[in-house]
C-alpha cells in the first residue's frame, strides 16, 4: 500500500502559518511571569530566528541551518536557567498561540507533542 506522509509544516499551512504562530506566541511569552523576563525587550530578532527554526523543525525548508549552521539548541539555551516549570510555561504559551490562530485540537496536540521533547530536553536547572 502506498503511504503519503505530510509534514507538520505542510499540515499547519506552510510559510504564512508558521509566521502567524510565531507572531501569536511571543506576546504570550513576554507576558508570562516565569519566562518573559528571560527575553530581550526587542523581541523581533528572536521571532525571526524562531520562524526560521520552526520552519525546518516541522519539516519545511532548512532556513535556520542555512543561516546559522547546526542548531545546537540545547547549547544555545544553556545561558538561561530553564526549569521544568519554565519548559511547561513555554509549551503552554505555544498551546495558546496555536489556538489563537485556529489550529485544530488534533493538529495542535501533534505539534505540542513534537515540541515537548525538546522543551524538556532544554531543562538545565532544578525546580525552584
Ligand atoms: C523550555 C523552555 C524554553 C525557554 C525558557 C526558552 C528561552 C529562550 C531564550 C531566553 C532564548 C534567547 C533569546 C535571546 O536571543 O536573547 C531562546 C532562543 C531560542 N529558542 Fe528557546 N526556550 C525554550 C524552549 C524552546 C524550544 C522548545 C524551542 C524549539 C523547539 C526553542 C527555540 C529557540 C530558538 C530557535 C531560539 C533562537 C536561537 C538563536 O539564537 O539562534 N526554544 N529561547
Amino acid at each position: 500500500m502506498e503511504r503519503y506522509h505530510q509534514t507538520l509544516y505542510e499540515l499547519l499551512g506552510g510559510e504564512d502559518a508558521i509566521r502567524r504562530i510565531v507572531e501569536a506566541f511571543y506576546p504570550k511569552v513576554q507576558a508570562h511571569p516565569l519566562i518573559g523576563p528571560l527575553f530581550p525587550d526587542n523581541i523581533l530578532p528572536v521571532m525571526e530566528k524562531q520562524r526560521l527554526f520552526l520552519t525546518q523543525f516541522f519539516g519545511g525548508p532548512m532556513l535556520y541551518s542555512d543561516q546559522y549552521g547546526h542548531p545546537m539548541m540545547r547549547a544555545r539555551h544553556l545561558p538561561f536557567e530553564i526549569t521544568p516549570e519554565r519548559a511547561e510555561a513555554w509549551l503552554s504559551c505555544m498551546r495558546e498561540a496555536l489556538k489563537e490562530v485556529n489550529v485544530s485540537e488534533e493538529l495542535s496536540a501533534a505539534v505540542l507533542a513534537r515540541l515537548s521533547g525538546p522543551a524538556h530536553h532544554f531543562v538545565n536547572s532544578p525546580s525552584t
